[in-house]
């Protein structure tokens, strides 16, 4: 569902080409990459070998990927909606907030 906002917003205001672009940008860019594979490496090594430190590795990755990098995200669309701009898509990552904020609730438990 997220994925499918993400589209709809992105369908709204740019050509497929650059949705495609904006959306596979984490394969290209050196900095999202690297985020990515932080973030994924510590999610791999969990599948990998199960115990207490694996564990709280991926507990404190789901955070920084759920808490600390979508919420920087959605700042930007909250800035823009005070602003007057684009309020539709700034309900839409309302949404998507809500249920980011379950998934940091639901790994803190
Ligand atoms: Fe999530």
């Amino acid at each position: 569902m997220h994925s499918q906002g993400y589209l709809y917003m992105f369908d709204t205001i740019c050509s497929p080409g650059q949705r495609n672009d904006i959306l596979y940008q984490w394969k290209t860019d050196e900095h999202l990459l690297a985020r990515n594979t932080f973030i994924g490496n510590l999610y791999n090594e969990f599948q990998e070998r199960r115990g207490a430190p694996a564990l709280l590795r991926v507990m404190m990755a789901n955070f920084i990927l759920e808490g600390v990098h979508f919420y920087s995200d959605f700042i930007f669309s909250y800035s823009l909606a005070r602003n007057d701009k684009i309020p539709g898509s700034a309900q839409e990552i309302r949404y998507i907030n809500l249920d980011e904020n379950t998934h940091l609730w639901l790994s803190a438990i």
